[in-house]
């Protein structure tokens, strides 16, 4: 029996809620399969442990959260009681940068039994996978002077070894699924960085055969994302682009609260990170009416991660098959609290 050592982070708000309830559904996944199984450990790293100590995390935090196979995480934050910065960068964003995760995935995909806010009825399935370390998100700049002589400069950072690795990284992805690549581009508005970006694209592809490519411009791509998302398969977009676009991608699902992301590590360094798109909406925390989904799909991407892509698929199907029958938490229109819907999966998957 394999042995995933992981890290749980609840976090704040509803990642209290859709995390534990998550964690019964990996347990009963790999009971399920019968090869693996989750051994986890609990961290409270939160603006509750802030209230407490005056930081977010303990000074050996990503020393200890080093030591795991991957880190499983619910949301982080609270604007009332920890300035969002603080809550985030010591730790979202942190870890994203400490533990060298280069590469943010976000799948697209119209579920069955969700009606999409895009007119007709669409199909598509695609995945965006975003550079998640550099680009125009760099601290490399500064401002000059004041009043009408300010001046602000903001320097996009394009290395060859993280642009190559998350083209290589796309390549391979779209290898294997449906051989077909998309990459963001605005090699005609900026000078420098795209026609680099696309002539490591252009020479990567000479290592792949039999995949589909196109190079279109990030404002044509944001229209096809809604009058053609059906036509995509893998999309490769810089750190900028890429945040942009797979919000966009959010949004075409239906509810936020079903969309998952990876956060990947390539050099086997530390741990991947997984977590969903949504925050902690403190809106609705405490109401038992948050969707799991997007938690559950992210647990899906950590199951793929590891080689259990069938189980992973199976969570998904199960999903899709609750929705069409109407099991629903109110984001979608229905009536099912996140404990609810969570004893519904478990039930059908109980049957399988
Ligand atoms: P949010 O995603 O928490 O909420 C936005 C809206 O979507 C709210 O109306 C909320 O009720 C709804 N929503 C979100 N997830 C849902 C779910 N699973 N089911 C049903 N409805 C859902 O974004 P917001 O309000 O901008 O941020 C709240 C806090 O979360 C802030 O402190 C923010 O910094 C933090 N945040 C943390 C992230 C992370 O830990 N990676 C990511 C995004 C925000
Ligand atoms: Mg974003």
């Amino acid at each position: 029996m394999r042995k995933i050592d992981i890290a749980v982070i609840p976090g704040d708000g509803i990642g209290r809620e859709v995390v534990p309830e998550s964690l019964r559904i990996l347990d009963l996944l790999s009971e399920i399969h019968g090869g693996f199984k989750f051994e986890k450990k609990l961290y409270p790293y939160s603006c509750d442990y802030y209230e407490e100590h005056g930081k977010m995390m303990p000074d050996d935090g990503f020393q200890q959260l080093s030591q795991h196979d991957a880190i499983f995480l619910g949301a982080i934050g609270d604007p009332k009681r920890v300035p969002d910065h603080i809550a985030l960068w010591q730790t979202v964003i942190g870890l994203r940068r400490e533990f060298q995760q280069v590469i943010n995935l976000r799948p697209v995909k119209s579920l069955k039994g969700i009606t999409s806010p895009l007119r007709g009825d669409k199909n598509f399935d695609f995945i965006v996978v975003r550079e998640n370390s550099e680009g125009e998100y760099s601290q490399v700049g500064g401002t000059i002077h004041q009043d009408n002589d300010e001046i602000a400069i903001q320097t996009n950072v394009f290395t060859r070894k993280a642009t190559e690795g998350v083209i290589d990284f796309a390549f391979q992805l779209a290898n294997d699924r449906n051989h077909k690549l998309t990459s963001a581009t605005k090699s005609n508005g900026l000078y420098h960085s795209m026609p680099f970006w696309n002539r490591v694209f252009t020479e990567t592809e000479a290592k792949y055969e039999d995949i589909e490519t196109e190079l279109i411009h990030i404002d044509a791509l944001s229209a096809f994302f809604v009058t053609k998302p059906e036509s995509f398969d893998v999309i490769v977009a810089s750190n900028l682009f890429g945040d942009i676009l797979s919000d966009l991608g959010g949004a075409i699902m239906g509810s936020i609260g079903i969309a998952p992301s990876a956060n990947i590590n390539l050099n086997g360094k530390y741990p991947s990170m997984f977590e969903p798109v949504h925050g902690s909406a403190p809106d609705i925390y405490g109401k038992n009416i948050a969707n799991p989904i997007g938690q559950l799909w992210t647990a899906k991407l950590m199951l793929e991660h590891f080689g259990y892509e069938e189980i992973g698929n199976l969570l998904l199907n199960t999903i899709e098959e609750l929705l069409v029958d109407n099991v629903k938490t109110p984001d979608l229109g229905g009536n099912y609290g996140t404990t609810e819907f969570i004893d519904a999966l478990f039930e059908k998957l109980k049957k399988q």
